[in-house]
């Protein structure tokens, strides 16, 4: 059973490797995502743009998505890295629709962590970053 500090490395380091294979060629703004669910399972995404912009997609969502299909129900804590070129990374916050996808898996005490190219984290819960958050209990 990994640590909490060895648990973030790991999801960190998920992130990190999935974001090589961004697509990104019109952003150039390259973004990994990882996800730990209920399980101790990490599920990544990175983004992948189109030629058609709107239909391109961000990482945390193929995270997700890639957690959902593999049974996963419940995201225990989320890591972002993302930036312009690769070692360039910077704290890159999830966009507004992301939050609201991790808030469908995830409380308002879910830990979003953040990391720079130097290794400085910033964790934040979800609440903070999705104030008065709309969710499932909701309906
Ligand atoms: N992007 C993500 O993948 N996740 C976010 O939360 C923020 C933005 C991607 C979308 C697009 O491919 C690129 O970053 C620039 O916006």
């Amino acid at each position: 059973m990994p640590n909490e500090t060895e648990a973030l490395a790991a999801l960190f380091e998920a992130a990190a490797d999935v974001r090589v294979r961004a697509h990104a060629p019109y952003s150039n703004f390259f973004v990994g995502a990882a996800v730990l669910d209920e399980e101790g399972r990490i599920h990544v995404g990175c983004n992948v743009e189109n030629a058609a912009y709107p239909e391109g997609t961000c990482a945390e969502a193929a995270a997700i998505a890639a957690m959902v299909a593999s049974g996963g129900r419940r995201i225990l804590a989320v890591a972002v890295v993302g930036g312009p070129a690769e070692g360039d990374e910077i704290q890159c916050p999830p966009c507004g629709g992301c939050r609201q996808k991790i808030r469908e898996f995830a409380g308002e005490m879910t830990s979003v962590h953040l990391r720079d190219a130097v290794g400085t984290v910033s964790s934040l819960p979800l609440g903070e970053l999705l104030p008065l958050s709309f969710g499932p209990g909701h309906l």
